[in-house]
């Protein structure tokens, strides 16, 4: 097993282009609490998880985070390490193609390791299974062998602390969850007030002078997440540059504008989402595979990443028998909602 090479590897240690795309997310993220804003609960439950274990000498137990993309899930991940001043080995679903791999992965951590597995949720049901011993009593179930010879050894694992983020915990199955013994905490919408925190905060990283105004706007257009916010500060500022403008809150409407990002914060997909509902299926309801078909998107992009901001903002809404438009969502494309949807406003 040890020729396998380990696929939880350390940050600086990702291929260039993983790297490349994460630039912005490892610039302007914190590296102490002090620095993340919001999400108070989580940071709570997590202080007394962490000073319990502490106390303990044992490591953290096993945590699972859930939520949108850009809310802050890896980031904690990061942060908890930090804390407790334990090595971060970093890994994901996708990146976990056979049991081999995550039987490396465990096997080469050392005594008191966090391993972080994003996009929990995409491991397949065979590999799950390996995780719920190691989970539960720190132990790995090997096969060895083939056929009526095979036969079981268990390999002790040193104690780790496993933290997992998914942005679907729909999928996550059941005995999967309830090993994560230290809890399953849901990350929170920020409000505008934390998100202007967040930009001012990353305005003086990237060292640009921003009008109160313009941060306001930006934090009113960012689907409340701090990745979007900073995304869209990044954008103003080149728009800045070019223009040979002020970071004002102009600046930031021309350049959202050239994003396509209107003024509730939709992006042309989210809007495309609410149009095709509205015209091709009256306002729904609808279901997700029957949309994701119309629009040749994925399940998975609409429900992570559209219906959060989409159900947030009170435009659509879930029901038994699939998704509906609002009355709010016909207002805002600028359209007569039919008669049933109508009558829900009264
Ligand atoms: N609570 C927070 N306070 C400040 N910045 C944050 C916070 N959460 C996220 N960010 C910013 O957003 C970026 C994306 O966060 P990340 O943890 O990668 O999100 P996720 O893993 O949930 O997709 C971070 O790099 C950081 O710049
Ligand atoms: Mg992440």
């Amino acid at each position: 097993m040890s020729s396998h090479k380990s696929k939880a590897i350390k940050e600086e240690e990702l291929p260039e282009e993983a790297a490349q795309t994460s630039y912005l997310d490892k610039e302007l993220r914190p590296s102490s609490w002090k620095d993340y804003v919001g999400q108070k609960a989580v940071k709570e439950n997590l202080n007394i998880l962490i000073k319990a274990a502490a106390e303990r000498g044992t490591p953290p137990e096993h945590v699972l985070f859930y939520g949108p993309p850009g809310l802050g899930k890896t980031t904690l991940a990061h942060l908890v390490a930090r804390e407790t001043g334990r090595n971060l080995k970093i890994t994901s679903g996708p990146a976990i193609e056979r049991v081999g791999d995550l039987a490396s992965i465990l096997t080469n951590l050392a005594a008191g390791d966090i391993l972080f597995i994003d996009e929990i949720h995409r491991l397949n049901k065979t590999i799950e299974e390996v995780l719920y011993p190691a989970m539960e009593s720190g132990v790995l179930d090997i096969i060895i062998g083939k056929g009526p010879s095979a036969r079981t050894i268990q390999l002790e694992l040193p104690p780790f602390t496993l933290l997992a983020a998914t942005t679907r915990v729909a999928m996550i199955s059941s005995p999967l969850r309830s090993r994560f013994s230290g809890g399953v905490f849901r990350l929170e919408f920020y409000t505008e007030e934390e998100i202007e925190e967040i930009l001012r905060r990353s305005a003086k990283i990237i060292g640009v002078d921003i009008k109160e105004s313009a941060e306001k706007e930006i934090a009113k257009r960012s689907r409340f997440t701090p990745r979007t916010a900073n995304y869209f500060l990044k954008r103003a500022r080149d728009f800045a540059q070019v223009e040979g403008r002020v970071l004002d809150i102009e600046t930031v409407h021309h350049a959202l504008k050239l994003l396509g990002i209107d003024e509730k914060g939709l992006s042309p997909s989210d809007r495309q989402l609410l149009e095709i509902m509205a015209d091709k299926f009256g306002g729904g309801p609808v279901g997700l595979g029957t949309l994701a078909a119309a629009l040749s998107e994925e399940e998975a992009t609409i429900e992570e990443f559209n219906e959060p901001y989409l159900l947030q903002l009170g435009l659509i809404e879930r029901t038994t028998r699939g998704r509906m438009l609002t009355p709010h969502a016909y207002e805002h494309l600028g359209k007569i909602a039919p008669d049933n949807i109508q009558k829900k406003l009264l």
